[in-house]
């Protein structure tokens, strides 16, 4: 089980799990992992079809079959495939020329990419408290964050149900600020049936390994707003002027600008060209297993002891993971533990930026980020990828409902 450094899973910590010694005559229940991406025959003959044609390199045939199924699945203008959604922000603090004394307004609860990417430029990121109800950028709160000194707002679509874009879209409009989507784990999830990525003057997509569509690791810039388009392309091709070249416009390329080595190799981007075949599929199932939790722990939110996930009427999710609030931190590790026990992985999700060592160093808090530090104690994560057998979701829901309910459990 691949997860990202801020993904914390029982297992990672060496809690108690079911023991042969404990049981003797019944074997472990299998385990439910928390993540397994989809991995068949049809991504693996596009490997195959890649690695015949010997063609590998980054910037390739397949590199722009995907960019260019992405635009017209998201209806974005450009996009450009990127190492990670890591990559991917760190090319939009570039083309924002993001510098020192800068302030970049996010949320604490978020990944640390989020805020290293404009770090790295020697902003310093002010992190915003999030909503109790879908754990996204309060955009009340954001108003109270902006000073002088501030030059973008970045919007984090938390577990692919989109920020109140409407409202951080003017906010951003009236005080003159630029507004990126980190859109990492976001893909073809909508607010007000657009593409989430595609609001901002620019959007990041991940598609790292945990992700609902994955090419192991990778990402993707989206630029929406043409004012970034060339310099885009420049960055993209290492500080040249490349893709002018490849479309006649120049008859050498030289370097003309900063950049860097985004572009994945095309064994990654046939990976992801297959996914992304696949990706109506993927976010139908994922749906599903959504919806199924969803139903299956509304009663233990009507008793009082969760609190689930709401979406709000604007969003059309594409239920990235489901997670659900315990009602203390007390609770939520002996629930991961139990469910361990079962053999079930669990995670719990981000130590929240502003609390982590270079968050205190590089950030500041504006407020006491109530919720932030409330929702990062108490989430609790659950398995939720596309070959999760209907049976082990049971499973998963009947160790839940019997950590609550104990013998009441049906
Ligand atoms: C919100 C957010 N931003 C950025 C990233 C970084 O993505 P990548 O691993 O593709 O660099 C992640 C990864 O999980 C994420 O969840």
């Amino acid at each position: 089980m691949a997860l990202g450094p801020n993904d914390f899973v029982s297992s990672d910590k060496g809690r108690s799990h079911w023991s042969p010694s404990d049981t003797p005559r019944l074997a472990p229940p299998p385990a439910i992992p928390f993540h397994r991406p989809l991995i068949n025959a049809h991504h693996l003959s596009l490997l195959r079809a890649t690695l015949d044609r010997g063609e590998l390199g980054g910037a390739g045939e397949t590199t722009a079959t995907c960019q260019k199924l992405l635009q017209q699945r998201l209806l974005a203008s450009q996009v450009l495939l990127t190492q990670s959604c890591t990559a991917a922000l760190e090319m939009a603090a570039l083309l924002l020329e993001v510098k020192a004394g800068d302030e970049v307004i996010m949320p604490s609860f978020t990944f640390v990419s989020t805020a290293n990417a404009f770090v790295l430029r020697g902003a310093t990121p002010v992190f915003v408290d999030i909503r109790p109800d879908t754990l996204n950028l309060d955009e009340s709160e954001i108003e109270r964050a902006i000073s002088p000194r501030t030059k973008a707002i970045v919007a984090m679509h938390y577990a692919g149900v989109g920020c109140e874009l409407n409202i951080i879209g003017a906010l951003a409009r009236n005080h003159g600020l630029a507004l990126v989507e980190d859109a990492a784990q976001a893909i073809d999830a909508h607010y007000c049936d657009k593409a989430l990525g595609t609001f901002g003057d620019l959007g990041t997509l991940s598609f790292h390994h945990t992700k609902n569509i994955t090419s192991g690791e990778g990402g993707a810039l989206i630029v929406n707003n043409p004012r970034f388009a060339e310099r885009a392309d420049v960055l993209w091709e290492k500080g040249t002027n490349r893709s002018a070249f490849k479309r006649n416009l120049v008859d050498r390329y030289s370097w003309i600008d900063l950049g860097g080595s985004h572009a994945p190799s095309e064994l990654t981007a046939s990976l992801l060209l297959s996914q992304l075949e696949e990706a109506d599929y993927i976010k139908a199932r994922k749906l599903e297993i959504w919806a199924c939790y969803h139903e299956a722990l509304s009663e233990l939110e009507m008793r009082g002891f969760i609190n689930r996930p709401q979406i709000p009427r604007e969003c059309q999710h594409n239920a990235h993971f489901y997670w659900f609030l315990a009602r203390d931190h007390a609770e939520r590790e002996t629930l991961i533990d139990h469910l361990a026990a079962a053999n079930i992985a669990a995670s719990s999700h981000y130590v929240p930026l502003h609390s982590a060592p270079a968050g205190r160093r590089f950030g500041k808090p504006c407020g006491p980020l109530a919720v932030t530090n409330s929702a990062a104690e108490r989430i609790v994560r659950l398995p939720s990828y596309v070959g999760l057998e209907p049976a082990d979701q049971a499973r998963v829901v009947a160790a839940i409902q019997h950590f609550y309910l104990g013998s009441a459990c049906p």
